[in-house]
């Protein structure tokens, strides 16, 4: 659609005084940044072409990818079709799919799962052949799996070992990325924060690919790992990438709910596999609320447990396996059953206590089919871009598709720059911040209230007055003059925070993950479109 809204905001360009020319360099034809599937996917692709460095702001491999649970949704199944698989893509998105791209994911991504298998990824299987599940608004079982309840992990193993085959390709991890370079409308890598020796220093690069992964620790509570801080969604901000979607939010409505211990994904394929939902009074109640009961969308599942614990005026509901077969559970599903264990709960014999968590952005980098963003030599792919595939609301399991997809894509993009000349002046260019900002704040406790301000207001059950107030309590911050990691990610949660209470605030209907209570209803005659916000 054509008539988007745009709006441009006030940010600050750069987080960090630099000097190029003080700066320890390093020179590379490619520079990925981040290390989940997207990340790893574009770099072995990147990495058949030219020199190629990987960094990760924490040990190789920390990532949302690591701990995926559910599967990759793939139309391999006998009885499946691509266009099935659209089609649910669709219908979840809730009219704001990008129709082709979400074509492009499902067709691409039959390829991009034989390669996986080709490079040795050890997917479940029944009677030698691939296993496929269940998950909510799927109308096929297509959700291929690993290890049970760990295909992130596999698939994050055998791309690791994949690109380490690679000589072109170079591993860099423990550097968080604190700004990227621009000049004259291009990028031409990034200025990296060193947190063992407290240094800046810069990789210059032809091409970037941002795939820095999602944002949901900007949340009180989270299915996501420490990591996803959002950075990648406010380096591209701050360097002038459009960004959209940026009110969808998933919800994801099985989490472990333990009094005081972080939230633990149960996955869906739990209710994939027959589990059923459950109030504090025993009485199952997914079927009053949608006529596919706990395979609901997400977004329906996560406000009746809402609703739910509202009633019954409780902290959280329970998922009941106890009629499943006990072995087959515990099998299906070790992670969940392990962990579960470690607190005292048999998911064979115990009702499991769940909760809502943030779960994945559907929003983000805007780019076109291509990874390409608005900022030339800079491309996006994984959670962090917005491909359109996923409209308002991200079909279960589509991520790791997406991210294979679109990480070789990206990649591919990224080649066409390989004989770019780096202008000389990029390696004297220096940023001075002014001197009079406030740096008093204490950025643990401030962490902790942007989480608490966007759960509380602009979580599962948004309304204009509780998102003003929280754009009225994140505007009274900006630049937070951050000096360690730690605190550059408190700066990127608020930057990021900002765009998405403004943007949720701006959309006055109910779509997909996005739920107005104020406006509790799809109007597609003003609504139908993009919020794209970008700095001014
Ligand atoms: C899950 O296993 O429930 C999560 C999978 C996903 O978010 O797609």
């Amino acid at each position: 659609m054509n008539n988007d809204l745009r709006f441009t905001r006030q940010c600050v360009r750069y987080i960090a005084n630099f000097d190029l020319s003080e700066l320890s360099i390093i020179k590379t034809d490619f520079l990925v940044i981040g290390g989940g599937a997207a990340g790893f996917r574009s770099a072995i692709e990147a990495g058949k072409h030219g020199k190629t460095i990987l960094i990760t702001k924490d040990k190789l491999g920390e990532s949302n990818t690591l701990y995926a649970q559910g599967g990759i949704a793939v139309a391999k199944n006998a009885g499946d079709q691509v266009i099935f698989h659209v089609e649910d893509t669709l219908k979840a998105g809730d009219g704001l799919c990008d129709e082709v791209a979400v074509k492009v994911m499902v067709e691409e991504g039959i390829d991009r799962v034989d390669e996986l298998v080709s490079w040795g990824a050890d997917f479940d299987k029944h009677d030698n052949k691939l296993a496929f599940t269940m998950e909510a608004a799927h109308s096929q079982r297509r959700i291929i799996h690993a290890k049970g309840d760990a295909t992130g992990a596999e698939t994050e193993r055998v791309l690791i070992r994949k690109a380490s085959e690679s000589n072109n390709i170079n591993f860099l991890d423990r550097k968080f990325v604190v700004d990227l370079i621009t000049f004259e409308d291009r990028c031409y890598g990034a200025i990296l924060w060193d947190e063992e020796n407290s240094r800046l220093s810069a990789i210059i690069a032809k091409a970037t690919i941002l795939a820095a992964g999602g944002l949901c620790q900007i949340y009180r509570h989270t299915s996501n790992p420490e990591v996803a801080t959002g950075d990648g969604y406010a380096i591209a901000y701050r360097a002038g990438c459009e960004m959209t979607d940026m009110e969808f939010v998933q919800f994801h409505p099985t989490t472990l709910y333990v009094q005081g211990a972080p939230r633990f994904l149960i996955s869906e394929a739990v209710r994939g596999e027959g589990a059923i939902l459950v109030n504090e009074n025993g009485e199952r109640f997914m079927p009053f609320y949608h006529e596919l009961a706990e395979l609901a969308p997400r977004d329906v599942v996560s406000r009746a447990i809402v609703a739910e614990t509202t009633k019954t005026n409780t902290k959280c509901v329970y998922l009941d396996l106890r009629h499943l077969d006990a072995d087959f559970i515990k099998n299906r599903f070790p992670t969940i059953s392990e962990k579960c264990s470690n607190y005292g709960i048999d998911i064979s014999k115990d009702l499991i206590p769940v909760q809502v968590s943030a779960h994945f952005m559907m929003g983000g980098v805007k780019t076109n089919l291509n990874a390409e963003t608005n900022i030339k030599g800079l491309y996006a792919c994984g959670e962090v871009a917005c491909t359109g595939v996923h409209g308002a609301n991200r079909l279960a399991s589509n991520s790791l598709l997406e991210s294979l997809v679109f990480g070789v894509r990206a990649a591919k993009s990224a080649v066409n720059d390989i004989d770019i000349e780096i202008p000389n002046s990029i390696f004297s260019l220096k940023y001075k911040r002014e001197e009079n900002l406030s740096s008093n704040i204490d950025f643990n406790v401030f962490r902790a209230s942007i989480q608490d301000t966007m759960w509380e207001k602009v979580g599962i059950i948004r309304n204009k007055e509780q998102l003003e107030e929280a754009i009225a309590f994140f505007d009274q911050y900006g630049d937070l003059n951050p000096k360690a990691r730690s605190n550059f990610e408190v700066q990127n949660m608020l930057d990021i925070a900002k765009l998405i209470a403004e943007s949720a605030l701006i959309r006055e209907e109910s779509r997909g993950a996005h739920y107005r209570s104020d406006y509790p209803y799809q109007d597609n005659d003003n609504w139908n479109r993009h919020i794209i916000f970008a700095r001014a």
